[in-house]
């Protein structure tokens, strides 16, 4: 499997591990217990300052250029990098009304308003996700060379280091890591 691809992959398990976090916090929500907003917001906030700043346009170097391979698959690209901007703003509007609620900017909303976005938010980008891992990944790993590859890993422009699972974890996610500590540890004690 191409370095990249397996980066992407990589990370898809850690963007997993999140989703599963904020479901855990809606689904307390649901139950009428009190969530975690801050747990909430960091999350969004990572999932927009990272995944949709350097995970989406990386796949996209990638799929432009399995488009240029296999013109077959031109729809299929244009419908992920449709679900990139669907994401991305899907994430970012529920992260300021997470905000919002911290900074007791806006009261405690009603259930659906929080519940609704968070659970369209985690729905959307499980299944993009699958779609990824499913069929454009397997396809750019058999269609692209190994030149290809060569070149999307030169353009550094895209890379940047992952503020939670990079060599350093940046002092803002310092709760959301100790979160996902006890999550793994509870399930290996
Ligand atoms: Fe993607
Ligand atoms: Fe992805």
């Amino acid at each position: 499997m191409p370095n990249e691809i397996f980066k992407l992959r990589k990370e898809h398990v850690n963007f997993k591990k999140m989703l599963n976090l904020l479901e855990a916090q809606l689904d307390l929500l649901h139950r009428g217990e009190e969530p975690n907003y801050q747990i909430m917001a960091d999350i969004l906030y990572y999932m927009t300052q990272y995944s949709d700043v350097s995970h989406h346009p990386r796949e996209e170097a990638i799929f432009s250029l399995l488009v240029e391979r296999d013109p077959n698959r031109k729809q299929d690209v244009a419908e992920i990098t449709r679900q990139h901007h669907t994401i991305a703003e899907a994430g970012t509007s529920f992260h300021k009304k997470l905000e919002n609620i911290i900074n007791g900017e806006s009261e405690i909303m009603q259930l659906q308003e929080i519940e609704v976005p968070g659970r369209f938010y985690v729905t959307i980008l499980r299944a993009h996700i699958e779609k990824e891992e499913q069929s454009l990944f397997v396809m750019a790993d058999k269609l692209l060379s190994e030149d290809d590859w060569k070149g999307i890993k030169t353009d550094t422009r895209l890379s940047r280091s992952d503020p939670i699972f990079g060599q350093d974890v940046e002092e803002r996610f310092l709760f959301l890591c100790d979160q996902l500590t006890q999550i793994d540890s509870d399930k290996h004690p």
